[in-house]
C-alpha cells in the first residue's frame, strides 16, 4: 500500500485531492500527526492536535454510479465503529450521516470530497478524523460540550489503556477494505443492516433540508441506498441524502 506521512499538513484531504488530480493510485492513504486546516464538513474547521488523533485520508477511485457515493459514506462508519470495538471493545454510536459517537459527544467525523467526469467519478477522497488522546483541556470550552475522545471515554470507565494511533489506523483500513468490496459489487445489505445497528439517529427528531425548504421530523428508518426516511410534523415522508440533514439535541 501507498503511505504517505507528515507530521505537518493543512488538510490530508487536500493533499489527497492533488495527488489523486495527478493521477495517484487507488488506495493511497495520507497521514498526518498535524493538521493546520483541517477541514470538517459543511465548511467547519476540525480541531486536529499535534499526535493525539488520527487525520487521515484515502484516495478512492471506485466504478459506481454516482447515487451510490452515499453508500460509501455509510460503509465508511460502519468500519470505523467497527475497528473501535475490535481495537479497545468500545461501543460507539452513528449519528446520520457519518459521525462517531459515545455517550452523546462526537469522537469521529468522515468528510467524503468527491470529482466528477462526465457522469462518473474520476476520484473520492475519504478523510477520517478521530479523537484518539486528547484530554479535556485540550478541546475549547465550545468543543468540550459536543466532542470526545477515545482516551477520555476510557478513563471515565476506570480503564487505562494507551491506544496507539497506528493500530486503529490498520484496524480501520482493514474493516474498510471489507465493506469497500461489497460497495464495489452492489451489495449493500450488510452496510444497511450494520449502520442501523449502530444508529443513535433513529427514532430522533432530526431537521432537515428538503428542496431549499427546512423541515421537522422523526427521523425513521433509511431506504435500501442509504436515504434517510423522516417523516415530517406536515405529515409529509420526505427521504434525503447526507448533507442535508442535521439531528437535534
Ligand atoms: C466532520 O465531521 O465534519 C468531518 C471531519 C473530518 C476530519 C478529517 S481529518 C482528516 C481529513 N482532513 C481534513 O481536513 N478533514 C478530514
Amino acid at each position: 500500500r501507498n503511505i504517505i506521512y507528515f507530521d505537518q499538513i493543512d488538510s490530508t484531504n487536500n493533499y489527497a485531492k492533488r495527488i489523486a488530480l495527478e493521477g495517484c493510485e487507488e488506495g493511497t492513504l495520507i497521514v498526518a500527526d498535524c493538521q493546520t486546516s483541517g477541514r470538517g464538513r459543511l465548511g467547519r474547521d476540525w480541531n486536529s492536535a499535534n499526535k493525539k488523533g488520527i487525520w487521515m485520508s484515502l484516495v478512492l477511485r471506485p466504478d459506481i454510479p454516482f447515487e451510490e457515493v452515499q453508500m460509501l459514506t455509510l460503509a465508511a462508519s460502519v468500519a470505523v465503529v467497527q475497528a473501535l470495538y475490535e481495537v479497545a471493545e468500545i461501543k460507539a454510536g452513528i449519528k446520520w450521516p457519518n459521525d462517531i459517537i459515545i455517550n452523546g459527544k462526537k469522537v469521529c467525523g468522515i468528510l467524503v470530497e468527491m470529482n466528477m467526469e462526465i457522469e462518473s467519478i474520476n476520484f473520492l477522497v475519504l478523510g477520517i478524523g478521530v479523537n484518539v488522546n486528547q484530554q479535556k483541556e485540550d478541546f475549547s470550552e465550545e468543543l468540550s460540550d459536543k466532542a470526545t475522545s477515545l482516551k477520555m471515554h476510557l478513563e471515565e470507565l476506570g480503564i487505562q489503556k494507551i491506544l496507539k494511533r497506528t493500530q486503529l489506523i490498520a484496524a480501520i483500513l482493514l474493516k474498510f477494505e471489507a465493506i469497500y468490496d461489497k460497495v464495489k459489487c452492489g451489495d449493500f445489505g450488510y452496510i444497511i443492516s450494520e449502520w442501523k445497528k449502530h444508529s443513535v439517529t433513529l427514532g430522533r427528531e432530526v431537521s432537515i433540508i428538503y428542496k431549499d425548504r427546512q423541515y421537522r421530523g422523526i427521523a425513521q428508518d433509511i431506504t435500501k441506498d442509504g436515504k434517510l426516511i423522516v417523516k415530517c410534523e406536515d405529515g409529509t415522508v420526505k427521504e434525503v441524502f447526507s448533507g442535508e440533514v442535521s439531528v437535534r439535541g
